[in-house]
């Protein structure tokens, strides 16, 4: 039984969601130094779920309280369709973290990207220091595959990252995602 589900966001969420870009939320290996940007006009216009891209919010169960977003991207890997993955994201805010819903919560993306897309393959990546999110993937059921070294830049230093992923053969029943 899940204790966290996914839920797209709402005009009423933009104020939650555009506090949530501060640096106090975003934890240390989120953080770029991007400023924030405003979320209203985007929410209205597609709940920031796009064709290519998106971001839901992840909310307990429980009391229906928000505790962070997962978000995803297309990566390449051929010059056709067949060969798009998503890469996603997490980020929890600190109230929500060291309690396992992060590995739940990105198991429900992948299995919904997986009902939802055509991809084969969703992966994830993480700064080699980031050990509560490599733990959050294996737990999840992602397979650590090898070092992406000295590429991503963040905190004026190049680092390392880690990839992830699960592979369609893997998928497990698609959640139900409430829209906005
Ligand atoms: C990273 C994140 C998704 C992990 O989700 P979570 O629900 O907090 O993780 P969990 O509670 O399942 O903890 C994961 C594991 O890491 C361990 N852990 C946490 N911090 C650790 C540390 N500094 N060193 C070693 N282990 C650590 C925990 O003990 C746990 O292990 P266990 O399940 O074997 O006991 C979440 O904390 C988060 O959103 N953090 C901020 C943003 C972020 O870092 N996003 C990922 C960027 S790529």
């Amino acid at each position: 039984m899940n204790r966290v589900r996914l839920r797209q966001a709402t005009v009423a969420d933009a104020g939650l969601l555009e506090r949530w870009q501060q640096p106090a939320y975003i934890g240390e290996f989120n953080r770029f130094g991007i400023p924030p940007r405003p979320l209203r006009d985007e929410i209205r216009e597609h709940g920031l779920v796009g064709s290519d891209r998106g971001a839901l919010i992840v909310e307990l169960v429980a009391d229906s309280t928000p505790i962070g977003t997962v978000s995803w991207h297309p990566e390449l890997y051929g010059p056709n369709a067949e060969s798009v993955a998503w890469n996603i994201g997490i980020n929890l805010i600190p109230e929500g973290r060291g309690r396992g819903y992060g590995g739940e919560a990105q198991r429900l993306l992948a299995d919904w990207l997986f009902a939802s897309t055509a991809a084969n393959r969703v992966e994830a990546m993480t700064d080699v220091e980031n050990v509560a999110e490599q733990r959050a993937l294996e737990k999840a059921g992602f397979r650590r595959e090898g070092i992406l070294y000295g590429s991503q830049f963040r905190g004026g230093a190049w680092r390392d990252l880690v990839v992830y992923s699960l592979l369609r053969a893997q998928a497990g029943s698609p959640p139900t995602i409430a829209s906005g």
